[in-house]
């Protein structure tokens, strides 16, 4: 079968026989039954092409950051592919999983500050390449990855081949912060995990709450080092971006945006950010 290859040329030209077609209707209904529909038909016409002109300069505009964006992907699994050679298969990325962009900044927070202590809220593909930098780099930290879904955390503990990294179940447990409800991942799981270094949030799911992602830094400052890094991924949504706000006023946070297709922030105290 031959294939052809999608264009839009298809859509100009059934725009234009179906706006001919109208054209010939409107004079005949003027001119041949003698409704005064012409001239108001016209500017009927004259409107719908206004409205879809905006509507492909728009698709135009989203397609070509998809593009950027597309390359920026490929360039990153390069860029990773070329630090490490991944000892298990990964499973597919983007959408719900991690970006490989986003991911390529956790390898190259890895490598730059050599954080000894990692924690990650929300398991998946960025616990497996954090957890195949330290095995390659022989390094000795520890990496703690939490998941509320017994289902995933499974599924990643499988693909988690260095001795230092776990995934554990976490469940969500309600917390009371500042007079107010929130769910967050059970905490004590951490008992025993201090001077964390590297904080990834990646989780929980924006379905369970408002905010889902905030209670993260009231329930865990206290086991945070001095210098401790923050990565907050999918803060292109209205809700991470609130949380920033918030984490900025309540803790004083410095906080740079990293330009990824789901938008990451690196946070840390005054000086802690590079
Ligand atoms: C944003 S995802 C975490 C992504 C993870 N940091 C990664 O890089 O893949 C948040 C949670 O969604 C759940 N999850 C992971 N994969 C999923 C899937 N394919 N469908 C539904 N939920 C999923 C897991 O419970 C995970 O902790």
């Amino acid at each position: 079968m031959q294939h052809r290859p999608y264009t839009t040329f298809g859509f100009f030209k059934a725009a234009i026989a179906i706006s001919a077609i109208a054209v010939l209707g409107l004079a005949a209904g003027e001119w041949g039954l003698g409704l005064p529909v012409f001239l108001p038909g016209i500017a009927l016409l004259i409107l719908a092409f206004i409205l879809l002109s905006f509507r492909i300069v728009q698709l135009i505009f989203k397609f070509q950051l998809s593009r950027y964006h597309d390359t920026n992907q490929v360039e990153s699994l390069l860029w990773l592919y070329s630090r490490f050679t991944p000892s298990v298969s990964l499973p597919a990325m983007r959408d719900i999983a991690g970006s490989p962009d986003f991911l390529k900044v956790l390898a190259d927070h890895c490598y730059r500050y050599q954080p000894k202590v990692i924690v990650e809220a929300g398991s998946g593909v960025s616990s497996i390449i954090i957890s195949e930098v330290l095995k390659a780099e022989g390094s000795d930290a520890r990496h703690y990855a939490l998941d509320h879904l017994q289902k995933y955390a499974a599924l990643t503990r499988e693909k988690v081949a260095n001795p230092g990294s776990k995934v554990l179940y976490a469940p969500l447990k309600e917390y009371q912060i500042d007079g107010k409800s929130w769910q967050w991942y059970d905490i004590s799981t951490l008992d025993g995990v201090e001077q964390i270094d590297m904080l990834v949030i990646d989780g929980p799911p924006e379905t369970i709450q408002p905010l889902a992602r905030y209670p993260a830094l009231p329930l865990l400052k206290d086991k945070l080092s001095a210098n401790a890094i923050i990565i907050l991924d999918d803060t292109n949504r209205p809700g991470e971006q609130r949380i920033i706000q918030r984490w900025q006023k309540e803790f004083g946070l410095e906080a740079r945006p990293l330009y990824t297709e789901k938008g990451t922030y690196v946070m840390g105290r005054k000086g802690a950010v590079g």
